[in-house]
Order: C-alpha cells, then structure tokens, then sequence
C-alpha cells in the first residue's frame, strides 16, 4: 500500500474550500493508502502565535478533521510537536539545504514582501522542515494545493540529494497527488479568486447561520444580464460553482434557466445558497461542538496518533542515523 502524507497549518478555522479541496478526498483515501495526517504546528510558529492561540488552534483544526469524517483507526492523525524524531531529521536535513535555493522559494520571498519585520530562520527553512514531514515517513504521494508545489519539489530535491549522497534508494521522491475528476476548487464569495483563509472570504464548517446568511448576501455579483443566454461574469459564476458544491440539481437547474431568460432576481439566489450551505454546514458545526467539548476523546486521539506516527518516524530516524555514520560505542 502506498503512503499518503498531508498537513495543514493551524491557523483557523476550516473553511468550504478546505474540505472540497482537500479534506473531503482524505476521508476517502484512508481506505486506500497509508495515511499519515497532521497539524504542522511547528510550521505556525513563523508567525508567532500566543501560547493560547497555539494550542486553540490545533484544538480547533483536530476537532475539524475528527468530525469532517476522518478515521483515527484508519488514518495515521497527529500533532506535529508530538513526534520529536521530525525535529531531528529537520537538522540533519539542514545540513543538505543551501542558502541560495532557500531564499529563492518564491513562499520566502513572498513572506520577506509581506512581514519584512519577521523574516526568521524557519521561514528561511520552512520548506526543510516540511520535506521532514514528508520523508519521516517515507511518504510516496502528498495531497497539496497548487501553492506548495514548490515546496514539494524542493522535497523531491532534498530527497535525492540525500540518497545520493549516501548510495542509497532510502526515501521515495514524494509526487503531488492530483484528485482529477475529484478536486472541486471553490471560490471565494469576494468575486474573484479561490476561498481562502487569509484572504477572508470564505464559510466555515463551523459558522452560525446568522454569520453564512450575512456573508452570502453580501457576496460580490453583477448588475444582472442584458441578453438572453449571456456568459456569466466570474463573480456570478463563482456563486454557482458553491451552489455546484452543495446544492440539490433542481435548484441549480432553476437558477441557472431563471438567468438564461434575464429574470434571475440574485437576492432570491443568494437566500436559497445561504440556507443550502446552512443545510450542508449543520451536521459539521454540530459534530465539531461535540467533538471539541470532549477533552477526553481528543486526548485519546492525538496520544494513538503519536504513537502510531512516532513507531514509524523511529524506523526510518533509525536507519538514516546508520546511514550517515552514526554509531554507537
Ligand atoms: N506548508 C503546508 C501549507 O502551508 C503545510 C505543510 C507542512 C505540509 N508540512 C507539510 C503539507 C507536509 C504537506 C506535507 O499548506
């Protein structure tokens, strides 16, 4: 069986974007791969969270996961700071990163433009840690958005460099893994664009309705087509492409032939996706409440998680040491 590794940085809340773009896919791969899952904890660091945030936020990503479907029995789900062995192999990796290709990251240097006041070393090596996420496992496929392509690749690097450097075929070169027919790319509600976290346009699994009825009726459209049939503008067509997501056909097909004929009234459009996304976000934001008021059940989670994660992330430290040169007296 083939391993699948992802992780994600805890920084809020999972948004609709997440789950059609990553995590509804992860619920169905735990049945097919080895599946590894983790909160990159140490990753959120670069920005220098509060204690508190810190661990609320985990808190809150690993509540999100549980009720978004994924299986701690099947899936490998950790915390990243739970597995020391990924700090360890974090610097023995550095040792084979060069500056040059580090600060050449475009992620680096989009972060030197956007928090000149912040550039640390872990930015710097942010994509180093990350490939020791993925090779601590020996991970042949991860799941990641467009954005970290760079990242893999550089893993990829990384990867090779080490087993060449040691005549060996040790790690796998991790590949992105594409879910095809099975991404569903979801837009923001700001017009353009792909929902996202920083950019502040996006639904939760856990929103009230109160808040996901006032941002969808703020969405961004048009002023209504002129001609019959008329191409959609993007910030219209990204409405639908929700309603795609998660509305039933008919009303999709309603919509769509209300604005084909130029009748479409978009406050009757924006109310129906409103209460369909309600709809489709109400069993989430209800198991994440559950499951987030249970400090014993996440406990559980995150100590069965460590402990699979750490059995594998051993093995592999254990072998790298050897193949290094590392020996005992
Ligand atoms: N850098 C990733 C992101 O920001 C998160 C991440 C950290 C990750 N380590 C990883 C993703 C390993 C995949 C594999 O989205």
């Amino acid at each position: 069986m083939e391993t699948v590794l992802s992780g994600i940085r805890p920084t809020g809340h999972l948004h609709l974007g997440n789950y059609f773009g990553a995590l509804r896919n992860f619920v169905k791969m735990q049945n097919d791969y080895n599946c590894y899952f983790f909160i990159a904890d140490w990753h959120s660091l670069t920005t220098h969270p509060t204690p508190t945030d810190l661990h609320g936020n985990v808190k809150i990503i690993l509540s999100e996961f549980l009720a978004a479907g994924i299986d701690p029995e099947k899936a490998t789900l950790y915390i990243q700071s739970d597995i020391p062995e990924i700090a360890e192999l974090y610097l023995l990796m550095n040792m084979n990163a060069y500056i040059g290709e580090l600060e050449r990251t475009a992620s680096f240097k989009e972060k030197i433009r956007n928090q000149p006041d912040n550039v640390n070393a872990g930015l710097l090596t942010y994509p180093v840690l990350q490939t020791a996420d993925i090779i601590i496992h020996r991970a042949h496929k991860v799941p990641v958005g467009k954005d970290q392509e760079q990242h893999l690749e550089m893993s990829r690097k990384f990867a090779t460099r080490f087993n060449f450097m040691y005549k060996t075929e040790f790690f796998p070169l991790p590949e992105p893994f594409n879910f095809g027919q099975d991404l569903v790319k979801i837009p923001g509600l700001d017009g353009s664009g792909k929902m996202g976290k920083s950019e502040n346009n996006g639904i939760f699994l856990a929103e009230d309705p109160a808040s996901i009825r006032k941002k969808v009726m703020r969405a961004v459209t048009d002023s209504g087509p002129t001609e019959k049939n008329q191409k959609m503008s993007e910030p219209l067509q990204n409405l639908f492409t929700i309603m795609e997501a998660i509305s039933e056909q008919d009303t999709i097909k309603f919509f769509k032939e209300k604005y084909d004929s130029c009748e479409i009234r978009y406050g009757d459009l924006k109310k129906q996706l409103a209460e369909d996304i309600i709809k489709f976000t109400a069993p989430f934001k209800e198991k994440i409440e559950a499951i987030y008021a249970d400090n014993d059940y996440l406990r559980k989670v995150a100590k069965l998680g460590a402990e699979k994660a750490r059995e594998s992330a051993s093995a592999t430290l254990k072998e790298v040491r050897k193949l290094i040169g590392f020996k005992s007296f």
